[in-house]
């Protein structure tokens, strides 16, 4: 049955979607078409393609009460918009849907599972959330929430784990057993992931605490995932009111991979290193999946909470979505670089050899807004290193979007303080990389409001998101001192269907 408040969201997007025009939208990136958006929810395989719901709020370019939007894609560039699958319409989820997983079930049906949020005034006068976990079990379009509801509950915490954050279920098959991670906030206040069992994925029993955060990494750890790769355990995670350590992590909402050995016995993460996920300025709440030919397909959300109040307020949207990533371990660290699959678009080459580049430099042919391009930084004299590199993309004569690399430090920073903010938000970022052999590889993927950026065939990652008018397309090469330039540079071609943001 469809209650009324997933029917008004289904109407009100059906009626204002065109008033959206898909060349004010990213090309490839997920956005919700109109209103807000946040976390990927239920990434995951159905029927032979791959699925992706989201934190919703159709209704405004702000935050509300948390809907499930859907898309789906053959190729994790062109998606295909379906209608709002969730709203928050009983009385255990009334105040929002929040983020959860999919999964397609041996009868062949799709299930989610989502927290389901309820406040309520406490006695104090203060109002607080109530996160329990809930399922809707559907078609791939279709989602009815089961009479058993909510599956887990505060009975279903270990001791001293708070029932007012206990949320993002995420779920995996593991021969004839389900497991579920999910976020909770221990007795210490920080943050832990619980990890739960299953013979059916209806009925639910609390295993072990997984890993925990012992305030260490942020406080609550939200949206976990948990899954073997490359010979070892990865556990991501999105913890809050973080704190800087180093050029590793910033203050506020920030993301964490553990990667380690998973003891079976314990059911426990055995830890052996800790990175960021990404060291931009725009991610959060990273989800993945595997596809049918064992690739591990990271996506989140590209934005943070810190700077969501800011925003183009001539756009309909509000939050998009990464580039999906494969994902791999190389040396003990998290490795990503953009889906293959993004190369089938790829049009025209240009590239150059050998640019000997001291002072700034533009070359033939190299700008655009929606592009992919990989430029290899070296020394023109090995016994003389240069002082500075920049790259700058999006740019006219008062804006520009900045990369720029110190070999003295061996340190990047990208600097969005231009690029059509009308705020004072953190614009910075700095992160130190690993040069090899003096040698530095950027990889930019652009798509008119974001830039992505790979560093070292994916060793790092730094995402952000800019407002630059879409006229401010030039880029160009700037050296204090003497460098010499790769560059290969494609401009990604879409021929105007099925547009993320374009079909409902
Ligand atoms: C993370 C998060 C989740 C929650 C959702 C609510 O960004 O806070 O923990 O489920 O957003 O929209």
């Amino acid at each position: 049955m469809t209650s009324q408040k997933l029917k008004d969201a289904r109407d009100f997007l059906s009626k204002y979607l065109p008033f959206a025009p898909a060349k004010e939208q990213p090309a490839f990136h997920v956005t919700g078409g109109i209103g807000w958006i946040n976390d990927p929810n239920g990434f995951s395989v159905y029927q032979g393609e791959y699925h992706l719901f989201f934190q919703y709020y159709p209704y405004s370019n702000r935050w509300g009460p948390m809907h499930w939007g859907h898309v789906k894609t053959r190729d994790f560039i062109r998606w295909e918009r379906l209608s709002v699958a969730l709203a928050p319409d009983m009385p255990y989820d009334k105040d929002g849907c929040f983020s959860g997983c999919a999964i397609e079930l041996p009868d062949g049906r799709q299930m989610l599972m989502y927290t389901g949020v309820r406040q309520e005034r406490q006695e104090n006068g203060v109002v607080d959330d109530f996160q329990t976990q809930c399922i809707a079990v559907g078609d791939g379009i279709n989602y009815e929430k089961i009479e058993a509801n909510p599956v887990l509950t505060a009975a279903d915490l270990p001791e001293g784990g708070s029932p007012h954050d206990f949320r993002d279920p995420k779920i995996w098959r593991e021969g004839e057993t389900y497991y579920m991670v999910v976020g909770n906030r221990p007795a210490d206040g920080s943050g832990s992931i619980l990890l739960y069992e299953s013979a059916d994925c209806f009925q639910w029993r609390f295993v072990s605490v997984l890993a925990a955060c012992h305030n260490q990494f942020g406080r609550m750890w939200e949206c976990p995932d948990f899954f073997p790769l490359g010979g070892k355990h990865v556990l991501l995670t999105s913890p809050q009111e973080m704190t800087s350590i180093g050029l590793e992590f910033h203050p506020g909402n920030g993301t964490v991979c553990l990667i380690g050995e998973y003891d079976e016995l314990a059911h426990h993460l055995l830890r052996e290193s800790v990175q960021a996920i990404d060291y931009g300025l725009d991610f959060y709440a990273p989800q993945t999946l595997e596809t049918p030919d064992g690739r591990r397909v990271m996506i989140a959300w590209m934005q943070n909470w810190e700077t969501s109040n800011c925003r183009d307020e001539t756009l309909r949207f509000f939050g998009q979505m990464t580039v999906p990533r494969e994902l791999s371990v190389r040396d003990g660290r998290l490795i990503q670089n953009p889906v293959r699959e993004l190369e089938a678009y790829r049009g025209v080459k240009i590239s150059y050899r050998n640019v000997m580049v001291c002072g700034e430099t533009n070359l033939q042919g190299i700008k655009g807004r929606i592009l992919d391009m990989t430029v290899t930084v070296r020394p023109a004299n090995e016994n003389t290193l240069y002082r500075r590199f920049r790259l700058s993309v999006a740019r006219d004569g008062e804006r520009c979007t900045t990369i720029r690399y110190k070999p003295e430090s061996n340190t990047l920073r990208v600097d969005r303080t231009n690029s059509g903010f009308p705020h004072d938000i953190v614009s910075i970022r700095e992160f130190q990389v690993r040069p090899r052999q003096g040698e530095i590889k950027l990889r930019v993927v652009m798509d008119r409001y974001s830039v992505e950026l790979f560093v070292n065939d994916g060793e790092q990652a730094a995402s952000f998101v800019i407002y630059t008018p879409q006229e401010a397309s030039a880029i160009s090469f700037d050296a204090d001192g003497t460098v010499l330039l790769d560059i290969e540079k494609y401009d990604l071609v879409f021929d105007g269907t099925e547009r993320a943001g374009q079909s409902v």
